[in-house]
């Protein structure tokens, strides 16, 4: 078998694939992608320089003071949604933790409450303290700051990385100057289980999606210079497989091959590295047995010496203390050493460094040198944030003021709120919808109100800001009087008389728009589901106002892919709305009213039944692959059901119609050393102009590994005009062909590919075969 792999060198191998895929974007994404000033940076892979002070300063510090600098704890200061996102025990006693900073025990605060608080903290560390060091203001900034971005789960719905950027880059803008240094985001785990919650905040089911909006979120929270003032540090997390937990539930074992680990989960993180993210969270889960924050494999054989990371890796939260109750440390002090010695630099929120590290030392079981090497990696960083040269540098009333909530930010919320929007169905054209002359029922838990606008994961962003769907869709219609709504239905509980007064109203109307779905609590941490179906009492609420016979449009708010059932899969019109932010209700009515076309593409599988999952489209053929249909017995599937999507992964409609043609390869094979061109004619032969996210997919027929049945290699949103077409051509060429091999590692073997150029990941689209010769 090895014989005939040619084995490549992983590195080399993975900088290549990522710069010819950022070629094969979309032609806007890519030129916009190609002038930024952080390619540079993307290129790079983020360098650490080390001023020489730092040296100077750590052999100057007590055992006391460095445990310290290896020391992030939440906020005391008092109240604040902060407190809410993480489990109870950060205490509030704000004087405390001031004298803490004084004594220098602390190396920063996280999940704050603004540049009052960290002025007072900072001028604790740089005034009183005996070193001098400044702090550093970290915060879960994952999809805005005070404006309220898509959650990341939606953005990659829009196939644009560019995207993705420019709202990191808007939400640094925003938090920096409210005192953030440090964003603990990117999350980049691959989520293939559907049930997980935490798949909201991340880049979907797909790796190629996972890699490019791993990078562009580095880029855009970080820019081209760390000590920008309206920047801020990245950290990609969780590292390694957090998405990988066994039957979808939060913080559970992650157990696989190294190859498929290497192929598929940790390809994102590689890529948020390359684009230069120099801070690193260790992931809850366990890999294979091991805690990874005690792993020292991971954290230091792999990240460290294979991928020449440069800088530092904090625990997540009380993660190094949770190694105890995973049975894998005895006591604190055990977890503190074995955290340590794995490459964990900094603990967050458990204390257990500061309490432990200079004992550990003391005795002999940590060695000075790798203490010291850890507090360099944090001083440096520092630095490089410019914390030395200005420690207010990011502590700014009037900026935090000035910067927040600005029109062009709106404006851009608004703008990825609709692009993030995926048009599931649309029998009959029925959307979009007339803006006069009908009379809309709105109906559902989430059709008005200033609740679950923001999504998950939200810290400082206020409901109470945001555009309800009521709202966005008023402000649309000619006429304001001719929206009724009614509520329905709680979101997991009937409300009296709810469904009655819904079926009034949906009978007095013409159209029903139905908001339906997920509250924001329902994914995100900790919030696993069983099933990841519509909640019945919206179900049941679903069902009696289909009776009414009136033309339904569903809009979903959701964090997750669901399987949708009964009246909701039936009803003529699907849109997929996620939780799009502070500008929710104008986004989903820019593309309601059709002022502005869908172009979204899910990013992961919506599958038939609950009980599929782990449903993703890339999954591998077995030697007894199931087609749609006819259910063969003696096949791979579940009874009834087919082993597809209802909707798959790269599914989204448009308000074209758009034709796929002329399939037209170069060549019938490439040799190893060259490139294929495959091209295809896409026209719009609808009467309103569309974007089209035209995929293209391989599957290696014969490999010494079984391959996936497709594998997304290349895409490209493209704008057509009433009547247009367009030629779109991708290149392939051999390093797209590659795969982790029989020794885990990188290998492109010769044989034959079927290619296909498609709207979706299991669209019959246009299929071709081409040999790749030695
Ligand atoms: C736990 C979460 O897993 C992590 O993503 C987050 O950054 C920290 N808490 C801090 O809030």
């Amino acid at each position: 078998m090895g014989a005939r792999s040619e084995d490549v060198e992983g590195k080399v191998l993975v900088d290549m694939r990522i710069s010819r895929r950022a070629v094969l974007m979309s032609a806007g994404a890519a030129a916009a992608w190609l002038a930024s000033p952080a390619r540079a940076l993307f290129q790079a892979v983020g360098k650490v320089e080390t001023p020489a002070f730092v040296g100077q300063l750590v052999e100057r510090m007590t055992l006391e003071e460095k445990a310290g600098q290896l020391s992030l704890m939440a906020s005391a200061w008092g109240g604040g949604a902060a407190l809410s996102l993480n489990p109870p025990g950060q205490g509030s006693d704000f004087p405390k933790q001031v004298d803490e900073a004084r004594q220098g025990m602390l190396t920063g605060v996280f999940n704050g409450n603004g540049a009052r608080m960290a002025r007072i903290l900072q001028d604790a560390a740089v005034k009183q303290s005996r070193m001098k060091i400044p702090l550093i203001f970290a915060a879960d900034i994952i999809h805005g700051h005070r404006t309220i971005f898509p959650v990341p789960l939606a953005e990659v719905a829009s196939f644009e990385p560019e995207l993705a950027r420019r709202t990191a880059e808007a939400a640094a803008f925003e938090a920096a100057g409210a005192g953030i240094d440090w964003t603990f985001a990117p999350m980049v785990d691959v989520a293939r289980d559907q049930r997980w919650g935490r798949g909201v905040e991340g880049g979907g089911e797909d790796v190629l999606l996972g890699r490019l909006f791993a990078a562009a979120r580095v880029q855009g929270f970080q820019g081209a210079d760390l000590k920008t003032t309206d920047r801020m540090l990245s950290c990609i997390k969780h590292f390694a497989a957090y998405g990988a937990a066994e039957s979808g539930l939060d913080y559970n074992v992650a157990d696989m091959s190294e190859r498929r680990l290497r192929e598929v989960y940790l390809q994102p993180y590689k890529a948020g590295f390359d684009a230069g993210a120099l801070s690193a969270m260790a992931s809850f889960n366990e890999i294979n047995g091991i805690p990874s924050t005690g792993n020292r494999w991971l954290m230091t054989d792999l990240l460290r010496k294979e991928w020449g990371f440069e800088g530092f890796v904090v625990s997540d939260y009380t993660g190094d203390e949770e190694m105890i109750l995973a049975g894998y440390a005895r006591d604190g002090r055990d977890a503190a050493r074995l955290a340590f010695l794995a490459g964990v630099d900094m603990s967050m929120q458990s204390g257990l460094y500061r309490q432990h590290l200079p004992d550990l030392v003391r005795k002999g079981d940590v060695p000075q040198a790798m203490l010291d090497q850890s507090v360099r990696r944090v001083l440096a960083l520092k630095a490089m944030l410019g914390l030395f040269d200005d420690p207010f540098r990011r502590i700014d009333e009037k900026r935090e003021t000035a910067h927040s909530m600005l029109p062009a930010t709106r404006a851009l919320a608004r703008e990825a709120g609709r692009k993030s929007i995926v048009l599931l169905k649309n029998d009959g054209d029925l959307l979009p919808l007339p803006r006069s002359g009908r009379k809309i029922a709105l109906i559902g838990p989430f059709a008005s109100g200033q609740h679950d606008l923001v999504g998950p994961w939200v810290v400082y962003g206020d409901d109470a800001k945001a555009v309800d769907l009521a709202t966005g869709i008023r402000a649309a219609l000619a006429n304001k009087d001719s929206l009724i709504v009614a509520e329905g239905s709680g979101v997991e509980q009937p409300i009296p008389g709810g469904l009655e007064k819904a079926l009034a109203a949906a009978k007095s109307a013409d159209i029903i728009v139905l908001a339906i779905g997920e509250s924001q609590i329902m994914s995100g941490e900790a919030q696993s589901r069983t099933e990841i179906v519509v909640p019945e009492p919206q179900q049941a609420l679903a069902e009696i106002v289909a009776t009414a016979g009136k033309p339904v449009v569903v809009v979903l708010k959701h964090g997750r892919a669901l399987a949708l059932e009964g009246a909701v899969a039936n009803a003529p019109a699907i849109l997929a709305t996620w939780f799009l932010g502070t500008e929710t209700g104008n986004a989903i009515a820019d593309i309601l009213f059709g002022a502005h076309g869908p172009s979204g593409r899910l990013p992961a599988s919506f599958p038939w039944k609950s009980g599929q999952e782990p449903y993703y489209y890339a999954h591998k053929p077995t030697g007894r692959p199931n087609p749609p249909s006819p259910l063969d017995a003696y096949k791979a599937h579940f009874r009834g059901v087919p082993n597809s999507a209802r909707f798959p992964f790269g599914h989204g409609l448009t308000y074209g119609k758009i034709a796929y043609s002329g399939l037209a390869l170069s060549a019938p094979g490439m040799p190893m050393n060259g490139t294929i061109e495959v091209a295809a004619t896409i026209a719009n032969r609808g009467t309103r102009a569309a974007e089209e996210v035209v995929q293209l997919y391989i599957h290696d027929k014969v490999a010494s590994i079984t391959r996936p049945v497709r594998e997304l290699k290349a895409f490209r949103k493209i704008a057509l005009a009433p009547g247009q077409s367009e030629v779109v051509r991708f290149t392939l060429s051999a390093a797209d062909l590659a795969f982790y091999g029989v020794k885990d590692r990188p290998v492109i073997e010769p044989g034959s590919f079927d290619v296909w150029i498609a709207p979706s990941a299991e669209a019959d689209g246009l299929h071709g075969t081409f040999e790749l010769s030695a």
